[in-house]
């Protein structure tokens, strides 16, 4: 029997690419570049997997491209980067890397809480710049973050993992989502259930966890920043299209809220040309899930999946149930 062949389309850690080569014949891309359509459908000729990156836009014309992919293993927990459907009534499964990211992705949460609620970007910037000339009683003033109350927006595996964080600062959680969660979960994350204007108006920290969908695309808007509280925060580590940039960059220079950190931008990586200018906003080029031992977790599950696909077995952390998938 020929060995599998699978393309992977940017450099994955290597323990993904090990994993992977105990079964298939892989190539990667080793130019840490993103190809065009024309130059994925190039190199995965002939491949049955290919393995995505969240910047690889597959949609049903680059699957068409590429007639003999049946499995794209993405390595992000989000998909949103992906034509489900499109893959779907084409036969081809799609699969994410869930779980191995929650706890990472959490802490960088709390890490761009803490720092925008503390003016840690515009600190550093100001000793950087030897504008740090003595102690001064009024220099750099923050917000507390002990005691406040955290909102949570989106109360899924990493939303949760957010909340649990929350209790050492003695915060008061509230989230809110499509479904409110088991009371058992709610004991356990100390959360309290709220409608989204609740949680607009009675939050002094609003972080974001849910998924790009229709429903969530501009969840904040001009409307939201004015309904907030003026001493506000607001953290996104989900997607940048979550948040209207133009409105978030107008409510910051309007001191309708005090301030946001961002770890996603609508247009990656673009990031909008107001917020650049806004002091009080803190500015990650998309770090979530970035340390070692994650993304290599990240890596290998996607490995995992098309190695499940190859033999014969249900991708195990796939996102759809191909209609007619392909013998
Ligand atoms: C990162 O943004 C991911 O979806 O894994």
């Amino acid at each position: 029997m020929p060995r599998p062949k699978a393309f992977v389309t940017r450099v994955i850690p290597e323990a993904g690419i090990e994993r992977l080569a105990a079964v298939y014949d892989a190539e990667v891309n080793r130019e840490d570049r993103q190809l065009s359509p024309q130059e994925i459908a190039g190199h995965a000729k002939g491949c049955q997997a290919l393995i995505t990156l969240l910047t690889d836009r597959v949609d049903g014309a680059l699957l068409d491209l590429c007639p003999d992919v049946r499995i794209v293993a993405n390595v992000a927990v989000g998909y949103d980067n992906v034509d489900v459907p499109a893959a779907t009534e084409r036969g081809v499964w799609v699969a994410n890397t869930p779980g191995v990211l929650t706890e990472t992705t959490a802490d960088l949460a709390w890490a761009l809480l803490m720092a925008t609620a503390r003016r840690l970007g515009e600190a550093e910037r100001f000793v950087r710049a030897g504008r740090y000339h003595g102690w001064g009683i009024l220099m750099l003033l923050g917000g507390d973050v002990h005691g406040k109350t955290l909102g949570i927006v989106g109360f899924g595996r990493i939303g949760q993992a957010v909340a649990k964080r929350a209790r050492g600062f003695e915060m008061r959680v509230l989230y809110t989502d499509a479904q409110r969660v088991s009371g058992a979960v709610e004991h356990d994350c100390r959360a309290t259930f709220v409608d989204k204007a609740t949680l607009l108006a009675e939050s002094d920290f609003v972080s974001l966890h849910v998924p790009l969908m229709p429903q969530t695309h501009h969840w904040l808007g001009e409307t939201e920043f004015m309904a907030m509280r003026s001493t506000a925060y607001v953290v996104n580590t989900s997607r940048g299209p979550v948040i209207d940039e133009a409105a978030l960059a107008k409510a910051l220079r309007s001191g309708w809220i005090a301030g946001a950190g961002l770890d996603v931008f609508e247009r990656e990586p673009q990031v909008h040309p107001d917020l650049l200018a806004c002091e009080n906003a803190l500015l990650l080029p998309h770090i979530g899930s970035a340390s070692i031992e994650t993304r290599d977790r990240m890596a290998t599950i996607a490995a995992d999946n098309c190695i499940a696909f190859a033999r014969g077995e249900r991708p195990p952390t796939a996102v759809n149930e191909p209609v007619q998938a392909k013998a």
